[in-house]
């Protein structure tokens, strides 16, 4: 047997059968999913109201035909309906399998071990994992304290830089003006994350129109109450969307999803009076979490963070009593402060409830 043959088996049988980064890579957790029904679940920014009646009617009716048939590979019903209400073409969005699909697509597009990622921190922290599977080096910068932009972020030389937007976890806001600045001075693909930004008072889809290197990231599990259903979309230029439409799976998005997500942006009265009923709640309760000394930036999103030095004791205690919040111990920057998804008034008061128990023993 020739020698090379012997050498590249003796490696194989040393390396095991996942290429070197998988076997690395510390897989992403998601929010703890409790099966009780009688819990308060604040962890994983789900909309605390049900979808849209429109929606629940579709799915109720839906055509067997359409279960039968493979769905419309590039979701046309959803992007004719969402362009019309965001007031694009449709050649300027790509539907995708949740807000996460999104991330994979750019990520599979724009990065390799040559061109690497780079993010402001503390952010979404599934951005290093979609990143080490594909092998691409990270450049993580600070955020300034007030979260700002860090200046540092167009020198580091990314091919794909993502800026979430509202932040997820401070749910900070950074103005539309300096992601132009941003997309301006960027070598490589601004990736602008506006997971939660149906909760904020502005957006950044006009930056398309200016920039051939921006993209937005929209999901459909936050502002229109189906994150059961996994249906997100990315918008940009028309050349960009094509790229990314190589590499998304043929069939990323199936015809239930489709269905129920046409149907949802459809109806923006809805939309409107939901994000409305969390914005309210979000401003008590802010102000309820500040009067019992937690600190709380203004919040942009339907979720806010809360700092106090007890934060893991407080998590723990509020677990046992059924309340769950997300607590991102490991994270740096994040050791002392909890994640506090606005859910219903009765939700959030039930929390503060407790929180006055915990502080008072
Ligand atoms: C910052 C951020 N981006 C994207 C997503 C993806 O959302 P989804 O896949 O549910 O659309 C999430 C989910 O929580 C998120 O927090």
């Amino acid at each position: 047997m020739p020698v090379c043959i012997i050498i590249l088996i003796i490696l194989r049988t040393d390396m095991g059968y996942f290429r070197e980064n998988i076997e690395k890579t510390v897989g992403y957790t998601p929010g703890f999913q409790p099966k009780a029904a009688d819990v308060v679940k604040l962890n994983t920014n789900e909309n605390p109201y049900p979808p849209s009646p429109e929606v629940i009617q579709a799915l109720t009716n839906i055509d067997p035909e359409k279960l039968r048939r493979y769905p419309q590979p590039t979701g046309d019903d959803f992007r004719q309906a969402a362009a019309q209400v965001l007031s694009i073409a449709p050649d300027n969005i790509m539907c995708t399998n949740g807000g996460d699909d999104m991330l994979t697509i750019a990520i599979r597009s724009f990065c390799d071990p040559l061109r690497p990622l780079a993010y402001p921190t503390p952010t979404y922290s599934l951005y290093p994992v979609l990143a080490n599977i594909q092998n691409a080096p990270v450049a993580e910068v600070p955020f300034s304290n007030n979260y700002e932009l860090p200046e540092k972020l167009t020198n580091v030389g990314a091919a794909l830089t993502i800026v979430c937007n509202p932040n997820a976890p401070s749910a900070t806001y950074i103005s539309k003006d300096k992601l132009a600045q941003l997309a301006g001075n960027l070598e490589g693909v601004l990736l602008i994350d506006e997971a939660y930004v149906d909760f904020a008072e502005d957006n950044c889809i006009s930056l398309i129109n200016d920039f051939d290197n921006v993209i937005i990231l929209r999901s459909m599990s936050k502002g229109y109450s189906l994150a059961g259903i996994r249906f997100g979309f990315a918008i940009a230029c028309k050349s960009l969307i094509d790229g990314m439409m190589k590499v998304k799976d043929s069939y990323n998005t199936d015809a239930v999803a489709v269905e129920a997500a046409t149907q949802a942006i459809k109806d923006q009265a809805y939309f409107k009076e939901n994000v409305e009923k969390v914005k309210a709640d979000r401003k008590i309760l802010t102000e309820k979490l500040r009067a019992l000394g937690f600190v709380v930036p203004d919040s942009s999103a339907n979720f806010v963070l809360a700092q106090n030095p007890k934060a893991d004791e407080i998590y723990n205690k509020l677990a046992e009593k059924n309340i769950y919040v997300r607590y991102f111990k490991n994270l740096p920057g994040l050791g002392d402060k909890l994640r506090i998804t606005v859910g219903t008034t009765r939700q959030n008061q039930a929390l503060i409830d407790a929180l006055k128990e915990i502080l008072s023993e």
